[in-house]
């Protein structure tokens, strides 16, 4: 298969049995009692769960933000349950695209020069960093909106920037915490069929939300309880597209704007 982030075998993530215990004082806290999860190439996984499940917990470990206490995290064919920060850092940079909740756009700062920061990190330089940063915009629709500052686009428009960002460097993994959390119903909309494109495409994405109108977008849905993985549910397969994704019909984004 061809495309973006195919390369490399078929498992993106393969987690086992991972436990993460936090000591709060003489307190020990146990945030994921031994959660095993593998997602593969293409898929498009939705994680939920109540406050307190270890959402966070998980994503940071899967964003390799943080190691598991124990168990082991294999991330596009590297155990990184070992790595010291520097190399964490390091994997992080080339293999995941982060999209958050508050956009986390660099104000002042413009749309092109925002998307070329990971592509800095990545010692891509000059033009090719500039030519790479454009594509992703375009992808996101957004060429015209490129010198424009956080503050001059609207919630939806910043969170497609934030999402440029995110695959300007061909990552094998998005991983979006709440991506939709802030925005309003039509831009949500515009996000989900971002991300819908972006994986028919073959993109790999793990998103936690709370919301079930989003999670019915994925391919596959966790929820995690007390630390543990409680369901995990198949929507659609893997190959093909995502469900409420009509592949060829316009976006939202196209035609809200
Ligand atoms: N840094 C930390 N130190 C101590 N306890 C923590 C820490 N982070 C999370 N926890 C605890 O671990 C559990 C899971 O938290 P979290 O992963 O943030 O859940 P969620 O994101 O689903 O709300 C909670 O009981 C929380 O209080
Ligand atoms: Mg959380």
């Amino acid at each position: 298969m061809t495309g973006p982030g195919r390369a490399g075998g078929e498992w993106v993530i393969v987690v086992h049995e991972a436990v993460k215990t936090y000591s709060v004082g003489s307190v020990a806290v146990h945030a994921l009692r031994g959660v095993s999860l593998a997602v593969e190439r293409g898929d498009w996984i939705a994680i939920m769960g109540a406050s307190g499940s270890g959402k966070t917990t998980l994503m940071n470990i899967l964003g390799c933000l943080d190691i598991p206490t124990s168990g082991h995290y294999m991330l596009d064919g590297i155990d990184v349950s070992t790595l010291d920060d520097r190399e964490l850092a390091e994997v992080r940079n080339s293999k995941i695209g982060f999209v958050f909740q508050s956009f986390n756009l660099l104000a002042r700062t413009t749309a092109l020069q925002n998307v070329e920061l990971p592509l800095i990190y990545a010692g891509v330089k000059g033009r090719e960093r500039r030519r790479r940063a454009m594509l992703a915009l375009d992808a996101v629709g957004l060429s015209d909106r490129v010198e424009h500052v956080p503050s001059e686009l609207s919630g939806g428009q910043q969170q497609r920037v934030a999402v440029a960002r995110a695959i300007a460097t061909d990552p094998a993994l998005i991983l979006a915490d709440e991506p939709t959390g802030n925005l309003d119903t039509v831009s949500t909309s515009d996000v989900l069929s971002l991300f819908g494109r972006l994986n028919s495409e073959g993109r790999t994405i793990v998103m936690i939300t709370h919301e079930p109108e989003v999670t019915d977008h994925a391919k596959r849905v966790v929820r995690l309880r007390d630390g543990m993985v409680i369901e995990d549910r198949r929507q659609a397969p893997v190959s093909g597209p995502p469900p409420l994704y009509a592949a060829g019909a316009p976006s939202s984004v196209a035609a809200a704007r």
